[in-house]
């Protein structure tokens, strides 16, 4: 059982004048789903990016425990060494880099195994042609094709946790069956989760007995289940603080 602590953490975008995040408590145990909603502009981005070590933002406060140790200043590639996987809001194309080679190149420095049979396996699984493959990171994939080679490596590198920034944003109803099946089987695999995201419809299609968190204003204003989900859903984020 492993366990993934964020205590009292404050982040600052390093270009912005403001701290985004302001004290955020957060435990996250193998096999568990937590879910984090807040309107646009309150910060989940920057608690993800800020979790994972991203350089363009600043821990002003507050420590980062992977299993008890401190990974708070550790480079972001050391993280993702480690076992946290973040799936990004809007992966960025990269030019001169090929999928396959990234991957099996990813799966090498992991330890794992990278043949390119599983590496087809697991973009089959997230509706993707092996032609995707040979093409250069994301260079010319629509949102849901990004959002898709996001879900391909969670099911490949198996990590320990895994932050999913809306992986349900901007994707038709068949890509997002297909990113909560991923999301599933990572769950039985043991990863632990938080997803972001707005729509309690691919809640629908998880394990019910998850953990949400609502972030307002850089803190968390409430906590609690699916009917915390279902209620914002219907109701927004009106009388939950700021
Ligand atoms: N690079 C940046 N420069 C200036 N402000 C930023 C930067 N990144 C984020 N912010 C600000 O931080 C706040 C939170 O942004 P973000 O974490 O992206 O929110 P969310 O993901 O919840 O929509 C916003 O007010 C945003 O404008
Ligand atoms: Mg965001």
């Amino acid at each position: 059982m492993s366990e993934f602590r964020v205590e009292n953490l404050f982040v600052k975008p390093k270009e912005a004048d403001e701290i985004t995040i302001k004290g955020v408590d957060l435990s996250v145990k193998s096999g568990e789903l937590h879910v984090i909603m807040g309107p646009n502009g309150s910060g989940k981005t920057t608690l993800s990016l800020g979790i994972m070590g991203s350089e363009r933002y600043e821990i002003v406060d507050g420590r980062i425990f992977l299993d008890g140790e401190d990974i708070t200043s550790m480079p972001m590639e050391e993280r993702a060494l480690k076992g946290l996987f973040i799936a990004y809001q809007a992966p960025p194309e990269i030019r001169s880099v090929n999928f396959l080679t990234f991957l099996r190149e990813s799966l090498k420095i992991r330890g794992k195994n990278g043949d390119d049979s599983i590496i087809k396996r697991a973009f089959a699984r997230v509706g993707l042609d092996d032609d995707f493959l040979d093409r250069e990171l994301y260079v010319g994939f629509s949102g849901g094709e990004r959002k898709r080679g996001e879900m391909a490596q969670l099911l490949l590198f198996h990590p320990k946790f895994a932050i999913l920034d809306e992986p349900d944003t901007g994707v038709d109803v068949d890509s997002m069956r297909l990113i909560a099946g991923t999301i599933n089987e990572a769950l039985e695999k043991g990863t632990g989760i938080v997803l972001i995201t707005h729509y309690a419809r691919i809640l629908e299609l998880l394990p019910d007995d998850y953990h949400v968190h609502v972030l307002i204003g850089g803190k968390f204003r409430a906590h609690g289940g699916p009917d915390l989900a279902r209620s914002i859903e219907k109701s927004g984020f009106e009388g939950f603080g700021s």
